[in-house]
């Protein structure tokens, strides 16, 4: 696998994902062989928007590798404040670090960012763009749990603004996948977005429905996303369909007993509590696995640009 940067899902193709996958199915099974593999190198963090399980599983991904980290801090605190354009930011911390991490509230930030560094950059989300290392962890959590071939998911929520689902979205259509989109009229994927999973698709169907109702029989993995309430430009909007399309114990009864269900978290009330504790539930397993896989990846990037394994 050869990345300069990472910005959306769209750069990898089969090769590459299973590739990611299989380094982090090898981590995952012997975590010990990879920890003393980067000691010099040093990650950047560069988070202008909240995060919790992003920034903390790049920052233990990167720690477990034997490696460290250089945080920018909150917006608040760093020089963005006195008014540093991020191409000024991003080429000052790439001399402070060997990769970046970004995360930013508008969409295409990684893309333009990147073209100012030379080290790796990493999106970690861009607006309502995409989060190409969230799609990562996500195959991760299919592939263990349902498989990746022959597969059925329906994707459930804020399809417009939800930037996890644009990612996965396009990453499965390297396989053999079934899509069903659900969602309110008004949080439809964005049309550009159904535009390219139609030319992009192999083996992968899609279709989109405002319920989930006569879905859910045929569902092997439900993925339910966040209403972004802080993407919506008007507060009035986000009311009408906030609460709208959450899952709880009744839903099940519909569904095949192996049905697994994902989410990016955070949730709000997306997800019953009840079904926390049911072996349906994947999404914790799923936050964990941001760690495997983000360490795959560093490792696959670190040891292309030059790092101290030869692969
Ligand atoms: C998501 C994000 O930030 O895009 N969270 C995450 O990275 N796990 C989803 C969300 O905020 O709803």
């Amino acid at each position: 696998m050869h990345l300069d940067h990472l910005v959306t899902s769209k750069q990898l193709s089969r090769a590459d994902i299973e590739t990611v996958l299989d380094r982090a199915a090898e981590i995952d099974a012997n975590p010990g062989a990879f920890a003393d593999r980067y000691p010099d190198s040093v990650l950047g963090l560069l988070f202008f928007e909240p995060s919790t399980r992003t920034k903390m599983s790049f920052d233990t991904a990167m720690k477990r590798l034997g490696g460290d980290i250089v945080d920018m801090g909150s917006v608040d605190s760093s020089s963005v404040k006195k008014g540093e354009t991020l191409a000024d930011t991003v080429r000052v911390i790439e001399g402070y670090a060997d990769a970046l991490v970004l995360r930013h509230p508008k969409q295409g930030a990684a893309q333009m960012a990147s073209e100012f560094v030379d080290v790796p950059l990493l999106n970690a989300g861009d607006g309502a763009g995409h989060h190409p290392t969230q799609t990562l962890l996500d195959l991760y959590t299919i592939r263990e749990n349902a498989g990746l071939e022959d597969l059925t998911i329906g994707i459930m929520g804020d399809l417009k603004y939800g930037r996890t689902v644009h990612s996965l979205a396009h990453a499965l259509t390297n396989f053999d996948v079934h899509q069903h989109f659900i969602s309110p009229e008004s949080l439809q994927l964005p049309r550009e977005v159904v535009y390219d999973l139609h030319q992009e698709q192999e083996g992968t169907q899609i279709r989109e429905h405002d319920s989930l109702e006569g879905i859910l029989p045929d569902l092997d993995v439900l993925y339910v996303t966040r209403i972004q309430r802080e993407r919506f430009p008007d507060e009035n909007e986000y009311q009408k369909v906030a609460g709208e399309y959450q899952i709880g114990p009744d839903h099940l009864e519909d569904a095949s007993d192996d049905l697994t269900i994902m989410h990016p978290l955070p949730r709000v009330d997306e997800i019953a509590p009840e079904i926390d504790d049911t072996d349906h539930a994947a999404y914790f397993e799923q936050a964990h696995n941001g760690v495997p896989v983000r360490m795959a990846l560093l490792d696959l990037l670190l040891s292309n640009a030059g790092g101290e394994t030869d692969e």
